[in-house]
């Protein structure tokens, strides 16, 4: 949930550290620190704030903060234990002074060891689960800090990625995981630790992703890594190819609006080499399932949460339809803790664009530990839940930074489109009926593209809605999860109370609610149940709610039923859910923009949720 940067090398520490954070800000932003070492013994430099990483620079600007520091760390938070606050803020000290931490995760048995440690005279300072690391640290030092770091982990419970300096040892950085990555970017006599690798590759592209258990040892020009009982290990040198130009906003006012338009190119990357049109099939190496292995399939799981999880739903009816694989799609949350039940031949897909979030990761452990073949897709790559899966799809969106998904959302469907294509060809799919699937998929760059064309239109209509307090998005079958996602993006973004129904169940309760304030959202693209979607709209209509209709280019009847048409270009409603989606994240954003909120980083929301 936080950020975590850390710098050793000849570049002025504190810039670098500002700068990564500010990288990192959209991982959590209720407060910000940073720590400095300076000459050995010297007391180290500590300065942190409630608020953004400007609130932080201002308050340096008026410090004095060492020109000539050594390494540092710093963290951007997202509150989890104590109100977001300057004592809560990263980085904490230890009772001496000598050991500055900071810290992303929960430590769950921090109550504990918080006890034990202020009966042995340790005061604490915040209210955070954190702090205990910093006591705990000085506690366990026996003249080597390294040692000293991996002991007080060893009495951790829970999930921590954290970063450690020393006054004694003013030239290095001892960095730990378990649950929350660590990414140590390895410069030309610099080093640079990250929780992300966003924050890194603006120094290097060589970098190595700490696996659980792992701990390092970092200097300027030296990375050690080692297991928590200090038996070194070797973790690769791996090349990141993401492109610093790629991060900035490339013109866009928000990060939000840059990624929305950048699908066209997100999803030729997310489709691209993997479409065999000729054989009507996909090729997807990161599942190494063979077709054996794939005609066994009886069934699949879909954990994922979020925006992903509304990709999940998607691909449920993907996989049904087009692979005759029976699937359901849950909560990750919901199906770690309800004993799912894994038979044979389940295979178990988890879907996330960080690869971060808690509950998904528990959710992969939880199928592994009982025998499902465990399929990730996710966006990051190195991330937790890709390589706890150990096998899937990458989508190749490239960085999501906006803390709305969007362009996630749509890579999600293509590889799950792709994977039914793969699955329903060894199945039952003809040679033609493949190409014909796998014809369309190749199509979405342009449909994407088609959608932003007409922009202007979805614009207008976002204003002119922009004011009202409520929303209803409906939609049956493929549309159904689009409608949820239609409904999500709106709250997240805007603050506009927004539900997401299935077109079907809107006259079991909620048509109840409709008036002239309470708009409905109605997405009716070429789906089977378009003409009973219509005569919900009209039932909608007759209760003085206005109606947004989304529909084909040339569908005339919903004229009829609508107050405004915002079209999409003609596609299968299997791939539906990408235009409709599309159309209703530039209509939130244009909503939130209307309203003046701050897109990027809505309130209370993180970019990625790796606590439960
Ligand atoms: C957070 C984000 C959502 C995202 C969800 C799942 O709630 O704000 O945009 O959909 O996490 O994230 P994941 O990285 O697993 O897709």
């Amino acid at each position: 949930m936080c950020g975590i940067i850390g710098y050793a090398g000849s570049q002025n520490p504190l810039s670098v550290l500002l700068a990564g954070l500010r990288r990192l800000e959209y991982r959590g932003y209720d407060s910000a620190g940073i720590a400095l070492t300076r000459g050995e013994n010297d007391r180290l430099f500590i300065c942190k704030n409630r608020g953004k990483i400007t609130d932080l620079e201002q308050k340096l600007a008026r410090s004095s903060a060492p020109v000539d520091a050594r390494a540092g760390i710093g963290h951007t938070r997202w509150a989890t234990h104590g109100e977001p606050s300057e004592k809560n803020a990263h980085p904490h000290l230890s009772q001496d002074g000598r050991f500055a931490i900071v810290h992303n995760g929960i430590i769950e048995n921090y109550a504990d060891l918080r006890q034990n440690l202020s009966k042995r005279g340790f005061v604490f300072q915040s209210d955070t689960d954190s702090e205990v690391i910093a006591h705990l640290i000085q506690a366990c030092y026996e003249g080597d800090f390294k040692s000293a770091v991996a002991a007080a982990v060893r009495n951790l419970e829970g999930t921590y990625g954290i970063a450690v300096v020393c006054s004694m040892h003013p030239d290095m950085i001892v960095v730990a995981r378990k649950g929350s990555p660590i990414v140590i970017g390895v410069g030309d006599g610099e080093t640079i630790i990250a929780s992300d690798a966003s924050a890194v590759i603006q120094h290097t592209r060589h970098a190595i992703f700490l696996d659980d258990g792992d701990m390092a040892c970092v200097t300027c020009n030296k990375v050690d890594v080692a297991s928590l009982s200090n038996i070194p290990v070797t973790r690769e040198l791996t090349h990141i190819d993401w492109d610093v130009g790629r991060l900035e906003k490339g013109g866009y006012e928000h990060f939000m609006l840059k990624e929305i338009h950048e699908q066209p190119q997100s999803l030729a990357d997310s489709i691209r080499g993997r479409l065999i049109i000729e054989e009507g099939t996909s090729k997807l190496s990161g599942l190494r399932m063979e077709a054996a292995d794939i005609v066994r399939i009886r069934r699949a799981l879909i954990a994922a949460c979020g925006t992903s999880l509304y990709a999940g739903i998607v691909g449920k009816y993907l996989f049904e339809d087009i692979a005759g694989i029976p699937a359901d799609a849950q909560q990750a949350a919901e199906l770690r803790y309800r004993n799912p039940i894994i038979e044979p031949e389940t295979i178990m897909l988890a879907i996330s664009q960080s690869g971060e979030t808690a509950d998904t990761l528990a959710a992969v452990r939880e199928g592994i530990r009982k025998g499902a073949l465990v399929l990730g897709i996710c966006n990051v790559v190195g991330s937790s839940i890709a390589r706890a899966a150990g096998r899937g799809v990458y989508l190749h969106a490239g960085p999501e930074i906006g803390v709305a998904s969007t362009k996630a959302f749509s890579s999600q469907v293509a590889v799950l489109a792709m994977m039914a294509l793969l699955f329903g060809r060894i199945r039952r799919l003809s040679a033609t009926e493949g190409a014909g699937i796998a014809s369309e998929i190749a199509r979405l760059p342009q449909i994407a593209q088609e959608i932003l064309n007409g922009e202007e239109e979805i614009r207008k209509t976002a204003e002119k809605y922009a004011g009202v307090r409520d929303f209803f998005f409906i939609g049956r079958g493929y549309l159904y999860p689009a409608a949820l996602e239609g409904a999500l993006k709106l709250k997240e973004i805007s603050y506009i109370h927004a539900e997401g129904y299935h077109a079907a169940e809107l006259k079991h309760g909620p048509i109840a609610l409709l008036d002239k304030d309470v708009p409905v959202f109605a997405a009716v693209a070429a789906s089977s149940g378009r003409i009973k979607t219509l005569a919900n709209m009209q039932e909608c209509r007759a209760r003085g709610a206005p109606v947004i209709a989304v529909a084909t280019d040339g569908d005339e009847s919903v004229a009829a039923v609508a107050d405004d048409i915002i079209h999409i270009p003609p596609c299968p409603e299997y791939l539906s859910p990408i235009p409709v989606v599309i159309v209703e994240q530039l209509f939130a954003y244009y909503a939130a923009k209307a309203r003046g909120c701050p897109i990027d980083q809505p309130r209370n929301l993180a970019k990625s949720v790796t606590v439960e």
